[in-house]
Parts: C-alpha cells; sequence; structure tokens
C-alpha cells in the first residue's frame, strides 16, 4: 500500500481545523442572523473564510478606517485587493458616488461568486477572480504571486487598499503587491493595507507573550504563527516593511499599531499603515 505523503495529512489537517473554526463561527453568529432583519443572508465563514466577527460590523468599522485614516473620498477609483465576500464591497456601495468606482479581486473563485451573487448592482462595481496560488487560500491555483498583474492599467486608481491578506503572504508576494499598487496608482494616489509589522515594541510583546497574535520566528525577517501552513499567518520584520515601501516607490505617510500587540483596550486588530505615490 503506498504510504500517504505526510504533507498531504498535515493539509489535510489543517484544513479540517480551519473548516471547523469557520464553522463555529457561522453556528456563533447564528442568534443575530436570525433575530437582526436583513442578516439571515450574509455570507458563510464554511464558503468562504474571512475572520472572526461580524460581518456587517466589521465592514462598517474597515469602511471607517479607509475614510477617517486614509482619506477615502466618495468619488475615489478604489482597488481591493483581495476582497473576499465582499465585507468592504457592501459599505462602500453605500458611501462611494455615482463619480467613483470599484474593483475588487481574489483568488478564491466562489469568493468572487458570492461577491456577484450580492453585488449591489451598480455599473461601477467589478469583481474579478484570478486563479493565483497562495498555500492556504488556493492550493491549486496556476499563477505565482509574485508574476499576478492587477486587473487595471496603469494609473486607473486613486485609491488601494488590502485589509487582511498581506497577512498571508510571503515577502516577494508582498513586495511585487505593493510594486503592483504604484504602478496602478495615480501620482498622489493612497494605499492602504493592514498586516503584522515585529518592530521593537511588537518584538517585545512577543517575547513577554502579551501578543494575542503568537508568532514564532520562520524564515528570514518573517514569522508565523504556524510552520505546517505559513500563510494561515505571517508577520514580517518593521525593516522589511519599510523595504517593499520604498522598492515599490510609496511613501509612507501612516502607521497605527493594532491590537494584536496586546496593549489594553485596543482590540486584537492589524496594524495599519498608508503609504503615497509621491504626486
Ligand atoms: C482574511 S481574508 C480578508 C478578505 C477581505 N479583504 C476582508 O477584509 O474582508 C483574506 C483574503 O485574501 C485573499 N487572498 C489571499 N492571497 C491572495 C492574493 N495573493 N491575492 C489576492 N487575494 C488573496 C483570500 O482569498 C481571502 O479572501
Amino acid at each position: 500500500m503506498t504510504a500517504v505523503p505526510r504533507s498531504l495529512l498535515r493539509r489535510f489537517k489543517w484544513n479540517a481545523v480551519s473548516f471547523a473554526k469557520s464553522l463555529r463561527e457561522d453556528l456563533h453568529g447564528l442568534p443575530a442572523r436570525l433575530t437582526q432583519p436583513g442578516r439571515l443572508g450574509e455570507p458563510l465563514n464554511i464558503v468562504h473564510h474571512v475572520g472572526t466577527g461580524d460581518f456587517r460590523d466589521l465592514g462598517q468599522g474597515l469602511l471607517r478606517v479607509l475614510v477617517e485614516i486614509g482619506g477615502l473620498q466618495p468619488h475615489d477609483h478604489v482597488l481591493d485587493i483581495g476582497c473576499g465576500n465582499g465585507r468592504l464591497a457592501e459599505p462602500l456601495a453605500r458611501y462611494l458616488s455615482s463619480e467613483g468606482a470599484y474593483l475588487g479581486f481574489d483568488i478564491v473563485r466562489r469568493a468572487i461568486v458570492t461577491c456577484r451573487l450580492r453585488a449591489p448592482g451598480r455599473a461601477n462595481f467589478r469583481f474579478a477572480h484570478a486563479d493565483i496560488l497562495n498555500a492556504h487560500y488556493n492550493p491549486g491555483g496556476r499563477i505565482a504571486e509574485h508574476e499576478y498583474r492587477f486587473p487595471c492599467g496603469d494609473c486607473e486608481v486613486s485609491f488601494a487598499f488590502a485589509t487582511s491578506v498581506f497577512t498571508h503572504m510571503q515577502a516577494p508576494s508582498i513586495a511585487h503587491y505593493l510594486a503592483e499598487s504604484a504602478r496602478v496608482l495615480r501620482p498622489g494616489g493612497r494605499v492602504l493595507f493592514t498586516g503584522f509589522n515585529v518592530d521593537a515594541e511588537a518584538r517585545e510583546a512577543l517575547a513577554s507573550g502579551r501578543a494575542q497574535a503568537k508568532f514564532v520566528p520562520w524564515m528570514e525577517g518573517a514569522h508565523v504563527l504556524s510552520a505546517q501552513s505559513p500563510e494561515g499567518g505571517i508577520a514580517h520584520d518593521d525593516i522589511c516593511w519599510r523595504r517593499f515601501l520604498a522598492d515599490a516607490g510609496l511613501q509612507l505617510i501612516e502607521f497605527r499599531p493594532g491590537g494584536w500587540r496586546g496593549q489594553p483596550g485596543m482590540g486584537d486588530g492589524q496594524d495599519i499603515f498608508l503609504a503615497e505615490k509621491p504626486a
């Protein structure tokens, strides 16, 4: 009998764990779905997992971040990198004006199908699927992350964002995605993204056990939640994030440390970076 490769067993175990986690989150959200009007049809984590918590509240909270920290305006032409099942597309459909436009892409086909089914029906909203290989989200993908060209032309976008996407990507992929962001942004355009930045404070939080996300050192400059599934959660050293931005020709204009570092009263959110393509 052929021995089942260990890597396959590990992947099966990881998938079973992540399915169980998604199911638990869906069950946890069930009372809200059943009791609050309009919530019954919200996307299920077992179809596509985008994170713990309340789909609508988190989407609204993230929109506030784009507006208050990123300076997003209703007339912006927006690119949503790794749009998932439309957690941001839905509040953006109410926020963007008819002069604005939205394009979201993701590597999971069923996420894009979900977005289209739930689409606000506005002509200026588009969703694209990209069959990109990511060991956690799309292990059978045919395009390498560091070779993918974003589905828009040079200087077409005034505001790009990636919420909880670079947390699943290795260094060369992030460097490439930021270079692509710079390509599609207009001069003066902005990109806001979230991630885990291991700077001096985060290093201390990890060493003391205070950090809520328990990253362990992995490859040079990177830290993971599990070495068996690195793309399940990756943090990068501060110096790497700065190099990714500088190499892409983007200027960091704001950095907000997130609650994952374990500072009291800050929740468990990721760090936020805001960068600009120089005019
Ligand atoms: C935690 S979810 C966040 C989804 C969405 N940004 C949100 O905030 O609701 C991470 C998403 O990144 C997508 N993703 C992973 N690797 C990607 C890549 N290389 N390019 C684009 N999307 C990617 C996944 O399919 C997944 O939908």
